[in-house]
């Protein structure tokens, strides 16, 4: 195959990129993501602040513009994201209790009504743990609602579109060894005890010099596989764009049969949040394959 995302079809998976709605007008920026790239996800459009701006007024503005090039260029979508800590609109930021609790369940309703059934997957939870060696949940304004929270976002999420998969999503769950990682195992672990609907595990993998690839990465996703969820990397970046750290993520996805696809978060380095210099993609600010294209083309 000579695309990533036709590469990725060889072994059932996609290969998936973000997209950011005020550049479907750049032609070299879409060329290059229509070509290459099966899977889309709004690098913001669908977040929280985007979506509903008001209290229950929702806007799908940027979100179907993402959402509509995709399907128009015959894409899947993967939503992101429904409950998280970060870029919540005002009035959401302002909420607790209670009506915070009920604003979420709200939010979740109505934008997965929106999209309802044309979604492959959907970051219900976003980013829910705490960094460091606690393994337990990040302090924000929705874990004060109470522990069960995410549960009550997930079961909110099976009834509002019973045909998307349920993804919980986060970064530094990469290696094996973290605190993090065996706190959001744990958690998944529970759920599937408990019957909690999840369907999927996101490993965002952005890896830095701070949180580096891991050769136990593929010990994370079979780990997290073999307890009957998919696993997808969601927002791949690797700082420096070592072609041979992205062929090794990606033999790391192919080990692993619910491995389903990977989605880098970007399309150039000119276009990543990361900034240029972090030279994090696979295509340069020019639109050339860069050597970690190569890498990933020829390990898929
Ligand atoms: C980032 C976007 O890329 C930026 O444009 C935005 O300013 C901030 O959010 N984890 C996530 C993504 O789940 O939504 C974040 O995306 C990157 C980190």
């Amino acid at each position: 195959a000579s695309t990533l995302g036709a590469a990725a079809q060889q072994s059932g998976r996609y290969f998936g990129t973000a997209i950011a709605s005020g550049k479907l007008g750049d032609s070299a920026y879409t060329s290059i993501a229509n070509r290459e790239f099966d899977m889309v996800t709004a690098e913001n459009e669908m977040k929280i602040d985007a979506t509903e701006p008001n209290r229950g007024q929702f806007n799908f503005t940027n979100g179907d513009r993402v959402f509509n090039w995709a399907r128009q260029n015959g894409k899947r979508v993967r939503g992101h994201t429904l409950a998280w800590h970060s870029q919540q609109p005002g009035w959401m930021q302002s909420l607790s209790g209670s009506s915070l609790r009920q604003a979420m369940i709200d939010h979740i309703n109505g934008v997965m009504a929106h999209y309802r059934g044309n979604i492959y997957a959907w970051d219900v939870v976003n980013e829910a743990f705490a960094d460091g060696n606690s393994g337990g949940r990040r302090s924000s304004n929705l874990q004060s609602t109470g522990n069960d929270w995410i549960e009550v976002a997930f079961r909110t999420a099976r009834n509002a579109d019973p045909a998307a998969k349920l993804c919980y999503n986060d970064y530094n769950i990469d290696n094996w060894t973290w605190a993090k990682t065996q706190g959001v195992y744990n958690m998944v672990r529970d759920f599937k005890q408990r019957g909690v609907p999840i369907d999927c595990v996101g490993l965002q993998s952005h890896f830095n010099s701070n949180s580096p690839y891991n050769s136990n990465y593929r010990t994370t996703i079979s780990s997290f596989a073999a307890l009957g969820v998919d696993v997808q990397i969601t927002e791949l970046d690797i700082q420096g764009g070592s072609a041979s750290t992205y062929a090794s993520v990606v033999n790391d996805c192919l080990a692993v049969a619910r491995c389903t696809g990977i989605t880098v978060w970007g399309v150039r380095d000119s276009d990543s949040w990361l900034g240029s210099s972090a030279s994090p993609l696979l295509f340069d600010g020019s639109g050339n394959k860069k050597g970690a294209y190569n890498s990933v083309l020829n390990a898929l």
